[in-house]
């Protein structure tokens, strides 16, 4: 039985908790949960994680827009994410980002809400939670222009890209992806990460890590992906746990 186990990306204001969410986070302490961030993916399911944190003293939020969301967005939606951050309970801007795997035709558009999420950030003093999908050379380009902090969750990027991210000061989050079978990239990327880079993640409901792979995830399928760094590095998973939950709590000022 594990414990001290910190969650830094979770959408439990996903409808797929809608039947049980009340449940499943009331008991979430009980696998040895210490901390969860809810990322919001628009404005809505930001002002929908702000009231789970008000709700859950181990929840806390990271408010932003998605690149899959940036259309149809309120001509103030900075102003509006702003308020949401000045919560004592937000952590983040997140999760914000470049998506040119479903979204090839939004790319300007992507580029635009993203930078603006990193002054807003950089304003407030904030770190920034990062989605970044098949788009690694503008993403890296847009971070080193600005150089905020945060981390680059999910990570799928090369060798190379990894120390990029690093060089900048930046983290490297893994979840249920680096188990699956295909995961040889980012199995050497978690090679050479210092561990005190490493966040750990669900990224929940999705992504969850082999032997639950194509199930719901949660927050307590965690141990997988630290079975799996501890074995990639030569350790035991609790001490995986602990130094990621020590980095969460640096990064994020928890
Ligand atoms: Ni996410």
């Amino acid at each position: 039985m594990y414990n001290n186990i910190f969650d830094s990306h979770a959408h439990y204001t996903d409808k797929a908790f809608n039947d049980d969410r009340e449940n499943m986070l009331g008991s979430l302490k009980e696998s040895g949960i210490c901390g969860v961030i809810n990322c919001g993916a628009d404005l809505e399911s930001s002002k929908e994680a702000l009231k789970l944190a008000e709700t859950y003293d181990y929840l806390y939020f990271a408010c932003g827009i998605h690149p899959e969301e940036v259309e149809n967005l309120p001509e103030n939606y900075i102003e509006i994410l702003k308020d949401l951050a000045k919560h004592e309970k937000c952590v983040a801007i997140g999760e914000i980002g470049l998506d040119y795997y479903w979204r090839q035709d939004t790319k300007e558009k992507q580029k635009e809400v993203f930078e603006k999420q990193i002054l807003l950030a950089k304003e407030l003093d904030l770190p920034i939670i990062v989605h970044d999908r098949e788009a690694h050379g503008d993403t890296l380009e847009i971070l080193k222009k600005h150089k905020p902090k945060g981390v680059l969750h999910c990570f799928s990027g090369s060798v190379e890209t990894a120390k990029e991210v690093l060089k900048l000061g930046m983290y490297i989050g893994f979840g249920g992806a680096l188990t699956f079978k295909n995961a040889r990239k980012a199995v050497e990327v978690a090679e050479i990460l210092p561990l005190e880079k490493l966040l750990l993640e669900t990224d929940c409901p999705y992504m969850a890590p082999v032997p639950m792979r194509g199930k719901r995830n949660d927050s307590s399928l965690i141990p997988y992906v630290a079975e799996k760094i501890a074995e990639i590095k030569n350790t035991d998973a609790q001490r995986i746990l602990d130094i990621a939950t020590e980095n969460t709590k640096l990064l994020f000022n928890i």
